[in-house]
């Protein structure tokens, strides 16, 4: 259970990001939701007062940031804990899929998702971690980073996303190790398919897919744990790993059976 925490949560205007906010919100923590839509933004605070009439307002609290933008973040940081207080977490939940065709390699695609999924990240967590090292709120602040599990064997059409992943997690990994010693942790969620906007347009099967209720609860348990790292569904776990450790198998004969022929 996480309770009366004050959460920046980025990427909350729909799919899991929104999902947290309002299990967050509704769990008594004062949030403040970002994303570069203020109306879908909005709709969620409208969602959370539908469901918690009885809750206070001002649990939820909408604020603008595109986290491409260094220095519209780096002031986001402060105006965030101008609102709510001192952070005890911040949730990076943004991110952005775009998919490669026919090996055709893209370096605006590669930027446009690395823009959000690693330099957003970086410049989310930079904005943050001068306050979390020289907290004195009472418990360690967290860093919690939404990763995939894509990124633990090479994937179809996933050159992007999928390595802008892997670079994600080693980034909170090395994070981890850095932050110890100012009391701050760390955690990597990895989440498998989730059905959410982003997935909404994918037309190759998606195993063991989980819906944004079921994602958003296995994330608050991980994080609440202070977990290092976080990954769901464990059937999707397991068979990526299995691929990982099988490379000749999930390479030579698996792997290049579920690669798209096109053109
Ligand atoms: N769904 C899955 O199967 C799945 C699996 C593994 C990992 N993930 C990861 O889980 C996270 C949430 O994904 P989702 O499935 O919930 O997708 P989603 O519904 O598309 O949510 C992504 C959110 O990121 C925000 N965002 C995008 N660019 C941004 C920017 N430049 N600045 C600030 N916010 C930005 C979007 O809001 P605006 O457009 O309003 O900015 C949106 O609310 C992502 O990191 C995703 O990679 C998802």
């Amino acid at each position: 259970m996480i309770t009366n925490k004050k959460i920046w949560l980025i990427g909350a205007g729909s799919g899991i990001g929104r999902e947290l906010a309002l299990k967050l919100a509704s769990a008594g923590n004062s949030v403040v939701i970002s994303g570069r839509g203020i109306d879908s933004l909005n709709g969620v605070v409208a969602e959370h007062q539908s469901r918690e009439p009885q809750t206070p307002n001002g649990k939820l609290v909408p604020y603008v940031c595109d986290v491409t933008n260094d220095e519209q973040t780096a002031a986001a940081a402060i105006e965030v804990s101008a609102m709510i207080g001192a952070l005890d977490m911040l949730v990076f939940c943004a991110g952005r899929c775009e998919y490669v065709d026919n090996a055709e390699l893209s370096t605006d695609l590669f930027r446009r998702v690395y823009d959000v999924n690693v330099f957003g990240m970086v410049n989310a967590v930079a904005a943050v971690l001068p306050a979390m090292k020289s907290s004195h709120n009472t418990e360690r602040p967290q860093v919690v980073g939404v990763a995939s599990l894509s990124a633990v064997v090479g994937l179809p059409r996933a050159e992007a996303y999928g390595s802008s992943k892997a670079a994600a997690i080693y980034f909170l990994e090395a994070l981890r190790l850095d932050l110890a010693r100012f009391k701050v942790d760390v955690t990597v969620v990895n989440p498998g398919f989730v059905e959410t906007p982003m997935t909404a347009s994918n037309d190759f099967p998606m195993p063991f897919l989980m819906q944004v209720d079921e994602a958003a609860e296995c994330i608050i348990r991980g994080v609440a744990k202070r977990k290092r790292k976080v990954n769901f569904p464990l059937r999707l776990t397991l068979t990526l790993k299995l691929a990982s450790m099988f490379p000749a198998l999930w390479f030579g004969v698996i792997g290049p059976r579920l690669a798209r022929r096109e053109g």
